[in-house]
């Protein structure tokens, strides 16, 4: 029980093999309240109710880009969990020019600012509302998702690697900040190609899927891997780890190539 007494905000739940549905499932089993939110297009979907009985749990939708909604979500949140929240977990991206398949040389600037503003922009928002409206605990922890395309070229991950990139800046830009303001830590996980909607809806998903399983000594890490790294990083035991990329990828990325790829080409 980790998480005993700890209230959260857990965002990104859209049906079971999404990364934010086995992360609230492992807080509830470690002893976590919690509210879940989506935007509301995507509640429309109705999975996420099944999720919120489960885990005796609050939706409270919000589009993670509008600052109304957030405010909204903070306000709903902090009056269902009777106080103020210990950990919020933003599991958000998506990319309209991946979506409609625009090229890297011919992307669309509006979906390109949309990419970032749903993937990126919207992590400072959920610290900046959380700072003002002054809804953190102390020792509060703030984590978000990532991927190695931030640090290498993945050429079918097209703009959200530069999503991802603004993600991990924002991600040490604003760690300092809380840690001094209230001694929250603000970490990335950067993770495995994991199949959910948003991960299988990159072009060549699962061959790059079957590439890093190949390539990474420990293969693949999968989404409850995923959700029990979270449960440590949310919980006291990472106290002092923070304004950190952390990678959770089985070992991919130091790894310049393994016997399984090499017998490949031989
Ligand atoms: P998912 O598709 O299950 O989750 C993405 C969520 O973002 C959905 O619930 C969707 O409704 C939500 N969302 C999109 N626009 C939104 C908006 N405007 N407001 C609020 N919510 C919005 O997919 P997954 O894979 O669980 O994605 C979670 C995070 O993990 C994302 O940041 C993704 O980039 C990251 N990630 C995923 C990997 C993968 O291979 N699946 C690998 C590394 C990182």
């Amino acid at each position: 029980m980790l998480l005993k007494g700890k209230k959260g905000i857990i965002s990104g739940a859209l049906d079971e093999n999404s990364i934010a549905w086995k992360v609230a499932e492992k807080c509830k089993e470690n002893g976590a309240n919690f509210t879940l939110t989506n935007a509301p297009i995507a509640l429309r979907m109705g999975k996420i109710n099944d999720l919120a009985k489960k885990c005796s749990s609050e939706i409270i939708p919000a589009d993670i880009t509008s600052i109304k909604d957030i405010d909204n979500l903070y306000e709903e949140s902090t009056k269902a969990l009777g106080g103020k929240i210990d950990f919020i977990l933003h599991s958000v991206g998506m990319s309209p020019n991946v979506r409609k398949n625009k090229e890297y040389g011919d992307l669309n600037y509006d979906w390109f600012f949309k990419t970032l503003d749903v993937s990126a922009i919207s992590f400072h928002k959920v610290m900046q509302i959380a700072e003002k409206n002054n809804i953190l605990n102390k020792w509060s922890s703030v984590l978000g998702l990532s991927y190695i395309a931030a640090q290498r070229t993945f050429p079918f991950y097209s703009d959200m690697a530069e999503a991802k990139s603004l993600l991990e800046s924002i991600t040490r830009s604003y760690g300092y900040r809380l840690g001094k303001l209230s001694k929250t830590r603000v970490n990335t996980i950067s993770q495995s190609p994991t199949i959910t909607t948003a991960g299988s809806g990159i072009e060549g998903f699962e061959a790059f899927y079957n590439y890093a399983e190949k390539m990474s000594p420990l293969g693949n890490a999968t989404a409850e891997e995923c959700a029990n790294y979270c449960v440590f990083l949310f919980s006291d035991l990472s106290k002092k780890i923070t304004m950190q990329n952390l990678f959770h990828d089985g070992g991919f990325s130091n790894t310049g190539i393994s016997e399984e790829i090499i017998d490949q080409f031989s």
